[in-house]
């Protein structure tokens, strides 16, 4: 059980959130009331991690019923419309954003709903389901992996994916929690995530909190140590998995999966089937984010490049299925070729 709630809904219409800007250094909880205060809090990565970003859409499209002035349903109806618009539109890569609004969407229109006072129960009912079956997910998530990891094993991971990126309990990071918990004795080695230091901020936080024993290195230290040290697997999460198994993930992710190819370490990605997009037919369909210049020449408020340089800063990057030696979901573990096993898993 961790200390903290990366999200939770409070029985005023209040949805809270774990800054996790601030984090490791402050634990401060930011007080949400609306979907525009939601989706700004996604865009500013107030929270993040795809999974997260899903539960909190879900959230935010409850706080839109629960404040609410519609006196029918018809208005209630174009209002909800408007927020997962306003939702839909805070962050681009992670397909679990637009599951988590197509789910509350069937919800909304479901004719049998036919009072406000009914789509505000079904919408908050809904929204909890989503929150609460991440955290089931995520824990067989780390289940299934079990087999695939030595009892003695190094194990690189990028970014942050554990409690904090969803509900709760994590995916990849989940993986290397479940084996530390049932014995294994594992042991992590964190890409620190340039930009925004996802691994060396909140992947370094959680795992002290749980007594896993790891260190943190630069992104680019991870060739070396495959090379010189012996590394037994990566694991990664996602953002989007395609139907043909390439998978977009944190910027740095295809780097890592390259040299884990060149170095035969076996590069798991750990997702639940709710980042699977069937509809996506390769990564270069998924839309990758560009984020402001400002998280690459300053570190929190200190420049450290000269001013009017040029910037690229993609969130994320796309790792080809050739270069993934399976995918772990919650459902089971797939292999290649990924066309025909994730077409199976998600029949
Ligand atoms: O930009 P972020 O921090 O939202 O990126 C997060 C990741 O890339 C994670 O690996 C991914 O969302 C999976 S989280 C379980």
């Amino acid at each position: 059980m961790n200390a903290f709630r990366s999200i939770e809904w409070l029985d005023a219409g209040i949805v809270r959130m774990l800054d996790q800007r601030k984090l490791p250094h402050e634990t401060i909880y930011n007080d949400y009331v609306s979907h525009t205060e939601v989706a700004q809090a996604i865009k500013d990565m107030v929270i993040r991690g795809a999974p997260a970003i899903g539960a909190a859409a879900a959230y935010g499209i409850a706080l839109t019923t629960h404040h609410t002035g519609c006196e029918t349903r018809d208005a209630l109806i174009s209002e909800l419309d408007t927020a997962m618009e306003i939702l839909g539109a805070s962050r681009p890569t992670a397909v679990n954003l637009f599951w988590a609004i197509d789910r509350m969407k069937k919800r909304i229109t479901d004719p049998s709903l036919d009072s406000v006072s009914a789509l505000k129960e079904a919408v908050l009912t809904e929204a909890h389901s989503i929150a609460k079956e991440d955290v089931e997910i995520n824990k067989s998530i780390g289940r299934n992996a079990l087999s695939l990891i030595p009892d003695k094993a190094t194990i690189i991971h990028h970014c942050n994916t554990g409690s904090l990126a969803t509900v709760d309990y994590g995916t990849a990071l989940g993986v290397i929690r479940t084996a530390h918990e049932q014995g294994k004795n594992v042991f992590a080695l964190l890409d620190e995530t340039r930009p925004r230091l996802q691994g060396g901020r909140l992947s370094a936080y959680e795992l002290k909190e749980q007594g896993v024993p790891f260190k943190v290195i630069v992104d680019g230290a991870s060739g070396h140590f495959m090379r010189t040290l012996g590394v037994d697997l990566c694991v990664v999460g996602t953002d989007r998995v395609a139907a043909n198994g390439d998978v977009a993930n944190k910027i740095g992710t295809y780097n890592l999966a390259v040299v884990a190819h060149e170095n035969n370490v076996p590069f798991y990605v750990a997702a639940p089937t709710t980042t699977i997009d069937m509809a996506t037919k390769h990564g270069d369909e998924i839309e990758i984010e560009e984020r402001p210049p400002s998280e690459i020449t300053h570190v929190r408020e200190c420049q450290i490049t000269p001013d009017g340089i040029e910037v690229g800063n993609p969130a994320f990057d796309v790792t080809p299925a050739k270069y993934i030696t399976a995918i772990i979901t919650e459902k089971g573990v797939v292999y290649p070729p990924f066309e025909e096993s994730l077409a199976k898993l998600m029949r």
